[in-house]
């Protein structure tokens, strides 16, 4: 075993990752009265959460007329049908609350004339269960809506004495003999010192895996970190195959425009200056579901109608807006596109492309965030100590596709939930589990060997293979000859992980030792994705398969579990078709879910 010395911590709770979900959790925890620390690798106000734009989804009506079950229909209907409708049904019902609760906390939003939370509509929002016009059910705070939510619930967070430990990387979870999670080492970045940190319920926040593609809107640290610690726990990842390209963003740079942009009456269009979307979606048009408005502006650009001088973009039109209404409510895409297409869109389109934005797929859970670790005959078995929230996990509310403004939601809701269940399961007066001293060994040998590794493979060239054929098999678009080929490639790959280079040893801000940990836990949340995505043989959201054009429910209405690091194996949960309340407890009529065609 190498030998390190480590400092050792005790708490109720420890909360890996510091955005939405993750300072939600750390907040409710704290808030309870249980020792909670949270563990993050950047400074809690730099986490991806500051990036989000356009707004939180919840059915509070103060722009026209909404219900919560209109918000579950459109959630049911996103997610193509692969949705659990307990979550889904937990997701709209609980959304108001968790927003009134944000107005409290102090989060600044848009404002309307007589003061109430400002809304705007979202693709694939909608009223009279997919039969009335769009609502406008996303509240904004201008399009800076994640930076609000992120700064006030880390001030909240500091009220309440949680514990910041921060520019921690968390490297591996110490999991006892039988199963049970019982924290993690960390390795603290600043002064090169390891960590064990010893607690009843360890909470994994720590964002998608978007890092695994060449082009995403997503941070550069958005590289799965808890999907590839629970992949090595032995736990499986769920829905992988179910990658978000969001439909704007900036061509080249891959930065995100809000949504908002079209939800405030933005447009896109094709070469001939037509707007297509009136083609594809002759109801909702702009505004119908991002799955939908991505693989239009690709066929678009397929059928030679792109924009630019090759023909491979398309045009994203504000120009038409009263300039006070882009400044009020739209300041920062307006500063983005010109710092990032030189476009001042006042005047000029902007060029947009499809780009990754978000992974449907993740650590299993129930809507109380616990992680699942299904066995064949209990495919909801709780793995103890274990939670996940946010786009780290999938409870599983977005299915095949989300909707937009519905992720800032579900990290507030199921953050909060995390909270709410961990009071019911943390004695905060019993003593802490005696640690698997294996595990925490275990831990810190895969540490020492990454910084050790000496082979003839550099960490950046090992990540710019993966992340080009992540996008090019893994695509918008998928055929059986490009999963097949994508599944070989990135088998290949992943084989190279054996032969990493690392050149600095050191252990104080070692950004190449840091980057290899980070290119281990995106391997296989990357081999999991397209594995699953080569095995599920239908078009399903967001998983736009050309051999198999149609969903086909009978066969494929399942969630897929993924097992495994390097050699990925696939086995199948059963969706969740009850909802949490039936119809005479003021529950959803289910008629009103039942799977149809899905045209906007
Ligand atoms: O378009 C956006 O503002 C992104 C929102 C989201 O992904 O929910």
């Amino acid at each position: 075993m190498a030998a390190y010395e480590y400092e050792t911590h005790e708490y109720d709770c420890i909360v890996i990752g510091a955005g939405g979900s993750g300072l939600r959790a750390t907040l409710g925890m704290a808030e309870q009265g249980l020792r909670t620390a949270c563990i993050t690798k950047v400074f809690p106000t730099r986490s991806h959460t500051v990036a989000a734009q356009g707004g939180i989804a919840a059915s509070l009506g103060n722009m026209g007329p909404d219900h919560w079950q209109w918000h579950m229909y459109d959630t049911v209907k996103g997610s193509d049908w692969l949705g659990d409708t307990d979550a889904m049904e937990y997701l709209a019902r609980e959304a108001p609350k968790a927003v009134y609760e944000l107005e409290h906390y102090g989060v600044p939003f848009s404002r309307t004339e007589e003061g109430n939370i400002y809304q705007r509509p979202f693709g694939g929002h909608t009223t009279e269960f997919g039969e009335g016009p769009p609502v406008q059910r996303t509240c904004a705070a201008a399009d800076r809506t994640g930076h609000a939510i992120l700064h006030t619930l880390y001030g909240q967070s500091l009220k309440n004495n949680a514990e910041f430990y921060i520019e921690y990387f968390a490297l591996d979870l110490i999991m006892s003999e039988n199963g049970t999670c019982q924290g993690v080492v960390a390795w603290c970045l600043e002064d090169g010192s390891l960590h064990v940190f010893n607690a009843k319920m360890t909470v994994l926040a720590t964002g998608g895996y978007g890092r695994a593609y060449f082009s995403a809107t997503s941070a550069h640290t958005c590289t799965g970190d808890g999907g590839g610690m629970a992949a090595r726990a032995g736990l499986p990842l769920q829905d992988m195959e179910f990658v978000q390209f969001h439909p704007t963003g900036i061509y080249g740079a891959g930065c995100l425009i809000t949504e908002g942009a079209r939800g405030e009456g933005g447009y896109l269009t094709n070469s001939e200056g037509e707007r297509f979307m009136e083609r594809y979606a002759p109801t909702y048009k702009d505004l119908a579901s991002r799955d939908v408005v991505s693989r239009c502006m690709t066929m678009e650009i397929r059928e030679g109608r792109g924009v630019g001088k090759d023909g491979d973009h398309i045009h994203l039109n504000l120009s038409h807006l009263p300039p006070e209404t882009l400044a009020l409510r739209l300041p920062g895409i307006s500063e983005s596109a010109r710092i990032f297409a030189g476009v001042d869109l006042t005047k000029e389109p902007i060029p947009v492309l499809p780009t990754v934005h978000y992974n449907m797929g993740g650590v299993p859970t129930n809507y109380w965030g616990e992680v699942l670790n299904p066995s064949e005959d209990d495919p909801d078995r709780v793995a103890p100590g274990l939670m996940a929230v946010g786009e780290a996990g999938c409870a599983s509310v977005h299915g095949a596709n989300r909707l937009g403004s519905n992720s800032l939601i579900d990290l507030v809701v199921f953050g909060r939930a995390a909270g709410i269940r961990a009071a019911e399961v943390v004695d905060p007066k019993s003593a802490n589990p005696t640690l698997n001293q294996a595990s925490v060994d275990a831990a810190i040998d895969r540490f020492d060997r990454l910084r050790h590794a000496d082979g003839g493979t550099p960490t950046a060239e090992l990540r710019l293979e993966m992340q080009k054929a992540m996008q090019e098999d893994a695509a918008v678009f998928r055929t059986d000859k490009t999963l097949a080929e994508g599944v070989e490639k990135m088998n290949a790959i992943a084989g190279k992980l054996g032969d990493l280079k690392v050149s600095d040893r050191s252990m104080i801000w070692n950004s190449d030792l840091m980057e290899t940990l980070e290119l281990e836990n995106l391997m296989p949340n990357a081999l999991a994705t397209i594995v699953s995505a080569e095995a599920r043989k239908e078009s399903r959201g967001a998983h736009a398969h050309e051999d198999h054009p149609d969903r086909d429910d009978e066969t494929w209405r399942k969630h897929t579990l993924a097992w495994g690091t390097d050699k990925i194996d696939l086995t199948y949960r059963p969706v969740h078709l009850d909802p949490l309340t039936d119809e005479q407890e003021g529950g959803i009529d289910l008629g009103k879910i039942a799977p149809k065609a899905r045209v906007y």
